[in-house]
């Protein structure tokens, strides 16, 4: 039996229509609440300007006010670390995300640490970071795409206790933060990375019950690998030539889907999987900030 699909653009609309609700709620009883986003863009990168729209669109449609401020990719670092600090002070702004990557003479991680905890949506700071790593801590924010892939786990009833999980890939804002929430979720989780083997990539994938692939190479999870009846979440965002296509590419994940869904049990596409599920969690997050503003 071919897998089940998870539709991640599904759950992330009706996810977006609860937002919307709970909204217009507190609305009707606080005329004034105005969740306000400020997304932070430098430089023109299309893939960024693409993101940065969907991102901006989908708050309208829930009614979260969000803005762009869009700096020219030679901005100073200083000038930058200026306007997040107003940012950080407005009272009015409940969530700064800045949009990576940066040009290079930026450091990422200076700029990142230095949006307020508390407005941090991402999630990318070193304080919520770290909060995913305490037993105890209270986390502030989680990043968007690792909290998007645990609430489809848990909208689909995956159950993470007592399995196999494996994770491809160890970034500071996906394999890694995942990595461990699945962990306190009861997973027994490897992580394989760049300077794992191809053996041991064939041997932990072979045990996986769950199965994530958050690499960026095309085709990296092909059948052969699985182990039948796998849950396959794929992060990746590449793209392959494609002449039948207007654009000559098409956007595909890490994951051979036609292939794998001959033998996982479940299965999330790309598009229409995880992405969705991204954006969802930065207006969730924006909400939760906009509610703790206003007590
Ligand atoms: N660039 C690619 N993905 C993301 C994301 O989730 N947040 C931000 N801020 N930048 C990104």
């Amino acid at each position: 039996m071919p897998a089940e699909i998870i539709d991640g653009k599904k759950i992330s609309t009706e996810l977006r229509s609860d937002i919307t609700k709970e909204i217009s709620q507190i609305r009707s009883t606080h005329p004034h609440f105005n969740p306000k986003l400020v997304i932070i863009q430098i430089g023109d990168r299309p893939d960024s300007s693409t993101y940065v729209k969907m991102k901006l669109k989908s708050s309208e449609e829930v009614g979260i006010d969000g803005s762009l401020l869009k700096f020219d990719a030679d901005i100073k670092q200083d000038d930058l670390l200026a306007k997040i600090d107003a940012l950080n002070k407005d009272d009015s702004v409940h969530g700064i995300l800045v949009q990576l990557p940066l040009p290079k003479h930026l450091d990422e991680e200076l700029i990142t640490n230095s949006v307020k905890q508390s407005k941090d949506i991402d999630g990318f700071s070193e304080l919520n970071l770290a909060a995913i790593f305490k037993k105890n801590a209270v986390t502030k924010f989680i990043p968007c795409t690792p909290k998007g892939i645990m609430y489809l786990l848990n909208h689909e009833k995956v159950q993470i206790t007592g399995k196999n999980v494996v994770v491809c890939g160890r970034s500071d804002i996906v394999g890694g933060p995942l990595a461990k929430l699945l962990e306190k979720e009861g997973g027994t989780v490897t992580v394989l990375h760049s300077k794992s083997t191809p053996e041991q990539v064939k041997l932990f994938c072979s045990h996986a019950d769950i199965l994530v692939s958050a690499v960026g190479k095309a085709n990296f999870i092909t059948k052969d690998l699985l182990k039948p009846g796998v849950v396959v979440i794929d992060v990746g965002t590449n793209f392959v030539p494609d002449a039948t296509r207007k654009s000559g590419r098409r956007m595909c994940g890490d994951v051979d889907f036609q292939g794998c869904s001959e033998v996982a049990s479940k299965i999330t596409p790309v598009p229409g999987g995880v992405g969705p599920m991204t954006v969802g969690m930065v207006l969730h997050n924006l909400l939760e900030s906009a509610k703790k503003a206003n007590g």
